[in-house]
Protein backbone atom coordinates (compact mmCIF):
# COMPACT_ATOMS: atom_id res chain seq x y z
CA UNK A 1 0.00 0.00 0.00
CA UNK A 2 1.50 3.18 -0.65
CA UNK A 3 0.73 6.46 1.49
CA UNK A 4 0.53 10.20 0.70
CA UNK A 5 -0.68 12.36 3.13
CA UNK A 6 -2.33 15.11 0.95
CA UNK A 7 -0.90 19.03 1.20
CA UNK A 8 -2.12 22.22 1.11
CA UNK A 9 -1.01 23.74 -2.35
CA UNK A 10 1.17 26.46 -2.11
CA UNK A 11 3.38 28.88 -3.72
CA UNK A 12 6.97 27.49 -4.76
CA UNK A 13 9.89 29.01 -6.57
CA UNK A 14 11.11 25.53 -7.00
CA UNK A 15 9.86 22.65 -9.21
CA UNK A 16 7.91 20.04 -6.85
CA UNK A 17 10.33 16.74 -5.86
CA UNK A 18 10.64 14.49 -8.95
CA UNK A 19 10.43 11.00 -8.35
CA UNK A 20 13.62 9.34 -9.60
CA UNK A 21 15.12 5.83 -8.79
CA UNK A 22 18.03 5.86 -6.76
CA UNK A 23 20.91 3.83 -6.39
CA UNK A 24 19.46 1.38 -3.41
CA UNK A 25 19.77 3.15 0.41
CA UNK A 26 23.06 1.98 2.69
CA UNK A 27 21.49 3.43 6.18
CA UNK A 28 17.99 2.71 7.60
CA UNK A 29 16.74 4.52 10.88
CA UNK A 30 14.35 2.19 12.62
CA UNK A 31 11.76 3.79 14.81
CA UNK A 32 10.27 0.76 16.75
CA UNK A 33 8.38 2.35 18.58
CA UNK A 34 6.40 6.00 18.41
CA UNK A 35 5.86 6.22 22.32
CA UNK A 36 8.37 8.78 24.22
CA UNK A 37 8.62 9.76 27.56
CA UNK A 38 9.44 13.38 26.67
CA UNK A 39 7.47 15.41 24.80
CA UNK A 40 10.17 18.04 23.21
CA UNK A 41 8.89 21.71 22.45
CA UNK A 42 10.57 20.49 19.11
CA UNK A 43 9.61 17.32 18.59
CA UNK A 44 5.74 16.14 19.89
CA UNK A 45 2.98 17.88 21.10
CA UNK A 46 2.43 18.15 25.19
CA UNK A 47 1.69 15.07 26.57
CA UNK A 48 -1.39 16.67 27.91
CA UNK A 49 -2.59 17.43 24.71
CA UNK A 50 -4.08 14.00 24.32
CA UNK A 51 -1.64 12.23 22.11
CA UNK A 52 -1.87 8.72 22.14
CA UNK A 53 0.59 6.42 20.90
CA UNK A 54 -0.03 4.10 17.92
CA UNK A 55 0.74 0.48 18.80
CA UNK A 56 4.07 -1.36 18.30
CA UNK A 57 2.84 -2.99 14.83
CA UNK A 58 6.31 -5.18 14.67
CA UNK A 59 7.97 -7.72 17.11
CA UNK A 60 11.42 -8.12 17.20
CA UNK A 61 11.22 -11.65 15.09
CA UNK A 62 9.58 -9.40 12.39
CA UNK A 63 11.95 -6.46 12.79
CA UNK A 64 14.45 -9.32 12.18
CA UNK A 65 13.02 -10.02 8.84
CA UNK A 66 12.41 -6.34 7.44
CA UNK A 67 16.40 -5.69 8.41
CA UNK A 68 17.46 -9.17 6.32
CA UNK A 69 15.65 -7.71 3.34
CA UNK A 70 17.22 -4.58 3.66
CA UNK A 71 20.34 -5.84 4.31
CA UNK A 72 19.80 -8.21 1.26
CA UNK A 73 19.15 -5.03 -1.28
CA UNK A 74 22.55 -2.97 0.27
CA UNK A 75 21.75 -1.69 3.46
CA UNK A 76 25.09 -1.59 5.81
CA UNK A 77 24.01 0.67 8.54
CA UNK A 78 21.22 0.87 11.17
CA UNK A 79 20.42 3.03 13.80
CA UNK A 80 17.61 2.11 16.22
CA UNK A 81 15.22 5.48 16.83
CA UNK A 82 11.81 6.00 18.36
CA UNK A 83 10.17 7.68 19.55
CA UNK A 84 12.15 6.48 22.38
CA UNK A 85 13.89 3.45 21.37
CA UNK A 86 14.41 2.12 24.96
CA UNK A 87 10.71 2.00 26.00
CA UNK A 88 10.41 -0.74 23.36
CA UNK A 89 10.22 -3.83 25.27
CA UNK A 90 12.21 -6.28 22.98
CA UNK A 91 14.78 -3.57 22.27
CA UNK A 92 17.61 -5.95 23.68
CA UNK A 93 16.11 -8.66 21.87
CA UNK A 94 16.10 -6.92 18.27
CA UNK A 95 19.61 -5.61 18.86
CA UNK A 96 20.66 -9.53 19.28
CA UNK A 97 18.66 -10.60 16.52
CA UNK A 98 20.35 -7.51 13.97
CA UNK A 99 24.17 -8.10 15.45
CA UNK A 100 24.42 -11.22 12.82
CA UNK A 101 23.00 -9.97 10.21
CA UNK A 102 26.12 -8.51 8.53
CA UNK A 103 25.83 -4.90 8.94
CA UNK A 104 28.91 -2.29 9.74
CA UNK A 105 27.54 -0.12 11.98
CA UNK A 106 25.05 -1.04 14.83
CA UNK A 107 23.85 2.59 17.02
CA UNK A 108 21.04 4.13 18.49
CA UNK A 109 19.55 7.00 19.58
CA UNK A 110 18.44 7.56 22.78
CA UNK A 111 16.83 10.36 25.26
CA UNK A 112 19.04 8.34 27.92
CA UNK A 113 16.23 8.39 30.38
CA UNK A 114 16.49 4.74 31.03
CA UNK A 115 20.24 3.82 30.60
CA UNK A 116 21.35 3.07 33.43
CA UNK A 117 20.01 -0.37 33.60
CA UNK A 118 19.72 -0.91 30.29
CA UNK A 119 23.31 0.65 29.27
CA UNK A 120 24.78 -3.05 30.00
CA UNK A 121 22.39 -5.56 28.21
CA UNK A 122 22.24 -3.31 25.21
CA UNK A 123 26.13 -3.75 24.89
CA UNK A 124 26.30 -7.40 25.17
CA UNK A 125 23.59 -7.74 22.91
CA UNK A 126 25.86 -5.98 20.09
CA UNK A 127 25.14 -2.47 20.16
CA UNK A 128 28.04 -0.38 18.80
CA UNK A 129 27.76 3.31 19.25
CA UNK A 130 25.07 5.33 21.12
CA UNK A 131 23.80 9.32 20.43
CA UNK A 132 22.14 10.92 23.52
CA UNK A 133 19.15 13.87 23.31
CA UNK A 134 20.85 16.42 25.91
CA UNK A 135 19.39 19.86 25.46
CA UNK A 136 20.83 21.57 28.41
CA UNK A 137 22.85 21.02 31.44
CA UNK A 138 20.31 23.54 33.82
CA UNK A 139 17.59 20.78 35.02
CA UNK A 140 15.26 23.24 35.38
CA UNK A 141 15.76 24.29 31.40
CA UNK A 142 15.86 20.61 30.63
CA UNK A 143 12.74 20.10 31.84
CA UNK A 144 11.42 23.10 30.32
CA UNK A 145 12.45 21.94 26.36
CA UNK A 146 11.60 18.30 27.32
CA UNK A 147 8.30 19.14 29.17
CA UNK A 148 9.29 17.55 32.49
CA UNK A 149 12.47 15.02 31.72
CA UNK A 150 14.71 14.46 34.25
CA UNK A 151 18.25 15.73 33.53
CA UNK A 152 19.64 13.46 36.80
CA UNK A 153 17.91 10.15 35.19
CA UNK A 154 19.74 11.18 31.60
CA UNK A 155 22.81 12.11 33.10
CA UNK A 156 23.42 8.75 35.38
CA UNK A 157 22.42 6.95 32.01
CA UNK A 158 25.27 8.45 30.00
CA UNK A 159 27.61 7.39 33.04
CA UNK A 160 26.74 3.80 32.71
CA UNK A 161 26.78 4.14 28.37
CA UNK A 162 30.17 5.58 28.82
CA UNK A 163 31.30 2.36 31.87
CA UNK A 164 30.29 0.03 28.80
CA UNK A 165 32.98 1.04 26.46
CA UNK A 166 30.61 1.82 23.68
CA UNK A 167 32.66 2.54 20.24
CA UNK A 168 31.64 6.25 20.25
CA UNK A 169 29.00 8.34 22.26
CA UNK A 170 28.19 11.65 20.69
CA UNK A 171 25.14 14.00 22.29
CA UNK A 172 23.14 15.98 20.20
CA UNK A 173 21.71 19.58 21.58
CA UNK A 174 19.04 21.43 19.62
CA UNK A 175 20.10 24.85 20.06
CA UNK A 176 16.87 27.02 20.66
CA UNK A 177 16.74 30.67 20.82
CA UNK A 178 15.73 32.37 24.27
CA UNK A 179 16.38 28.99 25.80
CA UNK A 180 19.50 26.91 25.85
CA UNK A 181 21.03 29.54 22.94
CA UNK A 182 24.40 29.86 25.65
CA UNK A 183 24.90 26.42 26.90
CA UNK A 184 27.16 25.04 23.44
CA UNK A 185 30.45 25.95 25.72
CA UNK A 186 29.27 24.44 29.06
CA UNK A 187 27.99 21.39 27.02
CA UNK A 188 31.27 21.03 24.85
CA UNK A 189 33.24 21.06 28.17
CA UNK A 190 31.26 19.02 29.84
CA UNK A 191 31.15 16.21 26.59
CA UNK A 192 35.06 16.60 25.98
CA UNK A 193 35.55 15.76 29.51
CA UNK A 194 34.20 12.30 29.12
CA UNK A 195 35.46 11.54 25.62
CA UNK A 196 31.93 12.35 24.08
CA UNK A 197 31.57 14.24 20.72
CA UNK A 198 29.24 17.25 20.67
CA UNK A 199 26.90 17.77 18.53
CA UNK A 200 25.02 20.99 18.12
CA UNK A 201 21.76 20.91 15.78
CA UNK A 202 19.36 23.51 13.80
CA UNK A 203 15.41 22.94 15.12
CA UNK A 204 13.90 21.95 11.51
CA UNK A 205 10.67 22.73 10.25
CA UNK A 206 9.37 19.15 10.34
CA UNK A 207 6.55 18.23 12.35
CA UNK A 208 5.96 20.38 15.60
CA UNK A 209 9.10 21.81 14.70
CA UNK A 210 7.20 23.79 11.81
CA UNK A 211 5.72 25.35 15.06
CA UNK A 212 8.60 26.96 16.40
CA UNK A 213 11.64 27.11 14.73
CA UNK A 214 11.25 30.49 12.92
CA UNK A 215 11.10 31.65 16.11
CA UNK A 216 13.68 29.75 17.79
CA UNK A 217 16.30 29.05 15.19
CA UNK A 218 20.07 29.66 16.32
CA UNK A 219 21.82 28.59 12.70
CA UNK A 220 24.54 26.52 13.03
CA UNK A 221 26.95 29.11 12.02
CA UNK A 222 26.03 31.28 15.08
CA UNK A 223 26.66 28.59 17.60
CA UNK A 224 29.80 27.86 15.99
CA UNK A 225 30.90 31.50 16.20
CA UNK A 226 29.79 31.55 19.95
CA UNK A 227 32.33 28.71 20.59
CA UNK A 228 35.05 29.41 17.79
CA UNK A 229 37.63 30.31 20.62
CA UNK A 230 37.78 26.21 21.36
CA UNK A 231 37.40 25.17 17.66
CA UNK A 232 40.40 25.28 14.92
CA UNK A 233 39.73 27.39 12.03
CA UNK A 234 38.92 25.93 8.56
CA UNK A 235 35.87 24.40 6.65
CA UNK A 236 33.92 21.69 8.50
CA UNK A 237 34.17 18.04 7.23
CA UNK A 238 31.68 15.14 7.21
CA UNK A 239 32.32 11.77 7.83
CA UNK A 240 32.32 9.22 5.05
CA UNK A 241 29.26 6.43 5.94
CA UNK A 242 27.93 9.04 9.04
CA UNK A 243 24.80 11.15 9.58
CA UNK A 244 24.70 14.82 7.83
CA UNK A 245 26.93 16.35 10.68
CA UNK A 246 29.97 18.09 9.68
CA UNK A 247 33.13 18.03 12.09
CA UNK A 248 35.48 21.01 13.34
CA UNK A 249 38.46 19.67 15.50
CA UNK A 250 39.08 20.80 19.37
CA UNK A 251 42.02 23.74 19.11
CA UNK A 252 42.24 23.14 22.63
CA UNK A 253 41.63 19.17 23.01
CA UNK A 254 44.04 17.03 20.52
CA UNK A 255 41.24 14.15 19.01
CA UNK A 256 38.49 16.47 20.60
CA UNK A 257 35.97 18.11 18.02
CA UNK A 258 32.36 19.13 17.51
CA UNK A 259 29.50 18.29 14.92
CA UNK A 260 26.88 20.40 13.50
CA UNK A 261 23.72 19.70 12.06
CA UNK A 262 22.71 22.41 9.59
CA UNK A 263 18.75 20.93 8.48
CA UNK A 264 17.60 23.92 8.62
CA UNK A 265 20.34 26.71 6.63
CA UNK A 266 21.71 23.88 4.69
CA UNK A 267 19.88 20.92 3.56
CA UNK A 268 21.66 18.20 2.60
CA UNK A 269 19.36 16.20 0.50
CA UNK A 270 22.11 15.73 -2.11
CA UNK A 271 23.35 12.58 -1.86
CA UNK A 272 20.89 11.50 0.68
CA UNK A 273 21.43 7.62 1.10
CA UNK A 274 18.79 7.12 3.66
CA UNK A 275 15.74 5.09 4.17
CA UNK A 276 13.83 5.10 7.54
CA UNK A 277 11.18 2.42 8.66
CA UNK A 278 8.53 3.66 11.31
CA UNK A 279 7.15 1.35 14.31
CA UNK A 280 3.98 0.62 12.21
CA UNK A 281 6.01 -1.13 9.53
CA UNK A 282 6.08 1.67 6.73
CA UNK A 283 9.41 2.21 5.10
CA UNK A 284 9.81 6.12 4.01
CA UNK A 285 12.92 7.65 1.64
CA UNK A 286 12.56 10.67 3.15
CA UNK A 287 11.98 12.56 6.56
CA UNK A 288 10.35 15.42 5.22
CA UNK A 289 7.38 13.60 3.58
CA UNK A 290 4.72 11.28 5.31
CA UNK A 291 5.23 9.14 1.54
CA UNK A 292 6.29 5.60 2.20
CA UNK A 293 5.06 1.70 1.54
CA UNK A 294 4.19 -0.33 4.22
CA UNK A 295 5.19 -4.07 4.83
CA UNK A 296 3.47 -4.72 7.65
CA UNK A 297 0.60 -6.61 6.18
CA UNK A 298 3.63 -8.32 4.28
CA UNK A 299 5.15 -9.17 7.41
CA UNK A 300 1.98 -9.91 9.45
CA UNK A 301 1.07 -12.67 6.42
CA UNK A 302 5.00 -14.24 6.69
CA UNK A 303 6.35 -12.49 4.10
CA UNK A 304 10.55 -13.27 3.89
CA UNK A 305 13.07 -11.02 3.46
CA UNK A 306 12.60 -10.74 -0.58
CA UNK A 307 9.49 -9.20 -0.29
CA UNK A 308 10.88 -6.59 1.65
CA UNK A 309 12.98 -5.98 -0.85
CA UNK A 310 10.33 -5.48 -3.47
CA UNK A 311 8.29 -2.75 -1.19
CA UNK A 312 12.16 -1.36 -0.68
CA UNK A 313 12.09 -0.93 -4.11
CA UNK A 314 8.60 0.94 -4.13
CA UNK A 315 9.44 2.87 -1.17
CA UNK A 316 13.29 4.09 -2.99
CA UNK A 317 11.53 5.53 -6.36
CA UNK A 318 9.26 7.76 -4.27
CA UNK A 319 12.73 9.80 -2.80
CA UNK A 320 12.48 13.30 -3.69
CA UNK A 321 15.20 14.17 -6.11
CA UNK A 322 18.43 16.42 -5.24
CA UNK A 323 16.52 19.90 -5.74
CA UNK A 324 14.44 19.36 -2.78
CA UNK A 325 15.07 21.19 0.46
CA UNK A 326 13.53 18.27 2.85
CA UNK A 327 12.59 20.05 6.26
CA UNK A 328 12.30 23.56 4.69
CA UNK A 329 9.52 21.91 2.02
CA UNK A 330 6.12 23.05 2.86
CA UNK A 331 5.32 19.19 3.62
CA UNK A 332 7.52 19.16 6.63
CA UNK A 333 4.54 20.02 8.60
CA UNK A 334 2.97 17.31 8.15
CA UNK A 335 5.35 14.55 9.00
CA UNK A 336 4.69 12.35 12.29
CA UNK A 337 7.90 12.79 14.05
CA UNK A 338 7.54 10.85 16.94
CA UNK A 339 6.77 7.90 14.50
CA UNK A 340 9.60 8.97 12.03
CA UNK A 341 12.16 9.72 14.87
CA UNK A 342 14.39 12.60 14.52
P1 LIG B 1 25.62 9.32 13.05
O1 LIG B 1 26.19 10.49 12.34
O2 LIG B 1 25.74 8.04 12.29
O3 LIG B 1 26.16 9.16 14.44
O4 LIG B 1 24.05 9.51 13.27
P2 LIG B 1 23.00 10.67 12.94
O5 LIG B 1 23.55 12.00 13.28
O6 LIG B 1 22.52 10.46 11.57
O7 LIG B 1 21.82 10.28 13.94
P3 LIG B 1 20.98 11.02 15.06
O8 LIG B 1 19.83 10.12 15.34
O9 LIG B 1 21.84 11.36 16.22
O10 LIG B 1 20.45 12.33 14.36
C1 LIG B 1 21.01 13.59 14.57
C2 LIG B 1 20.24 14.67 13.86
O11 LIG B 1 20.33 14.50 12.45
C3 LIG B 1 18.77 14.71 14.22
O12 LIG B 1 18.39 16.04 14.48
C4 LIG B 1 18.10 14.23 13.01
O13 LIG B 1 16.84 14.77 12.89
C5 LIG B 1 19.05 14.68 11.89
N1 LIG B 1 18.87 13.77 10.77
C6 LIG B 1 19.13 12.46 10.77
N2 LIG B 1 18.80 11.91 9.59
C7 LIG B 1 18.32 12.90 8.82
C8 LIG B 1 17.77 12.97 7.49
O14 LIG B 1 17.66 11.96 6.79
N3 LIG B 1 17.37 14.19 7.04
C9 LIG B 1 17.46 15.28 7.82
N4 LIG B 1 17.06 16.44 7.30
N5 LIG B 1 17.95 15.27 9.06
C10 LIG B 1 18.37 14.10 9.56
N1 LIG C 1 14.59 19.63 14.67
C1 LIG C 1 15.85 19.22 14.92
N2 LIG C 1 16.16 18.08 15.57
C2 LIG C 1 15.14 17.33 16.00
N3 LIG C 1 15.12 16.16 16.68
C3 LIG C 1 13.85 15.80 16.85
N4 LIG C 1 13.01 16.71 16.31
C4 LIG C 1 13.81 17.69 15.77
C5 LIG C 1 13.53 18.90 15.08
N5 LIG C 1 12.29 19.33 14.81
C6 LIG C 1 16.35 15.50 17.13
C7 LIG C 1 16.39 15.18 18.59
C8 LIG C 1 17.30 13.96 18.65
C9 LIG C 1 17.41 13.51 17.23
C10 LIG C 1 17.17 12.08 17.01
O1 LIG C 1 16.49 14.27 16.50
O2 LIG C 1 16.95 16.17 19.36
O3 LIG C 1 18.57 14.25 19.17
Amino acid sequence: MVFSLPVLPQPRTLPGPVLVERASPRSVRLSLTDRCDMACVYCRPSLRDGYLPAEDRLDPAQWEILVRGLVAQGVRRVRITGGEPLLFKGLVDVIARLRDLGVEDLALTTNASRLEHLAAPLRAAGLHRLNVSIDSLDAGTFARITRGGRLEEVLRGVDAALAQGFQEVKSNTVVLRGLNEHEPEDIVRWAWARGITPRFIEIMGVGEGGRIWKDRLVPAAETRRSIAHLLRDGNASQEPDRGPARYVPSRVLPGARVGFISGSTDTYCDGCDRLRATSDGVLRPCLSTNDGVSVAEDLKAGAGPEVVGERLREAWALKPDGRWKGCTEHTARAVNMRATGG
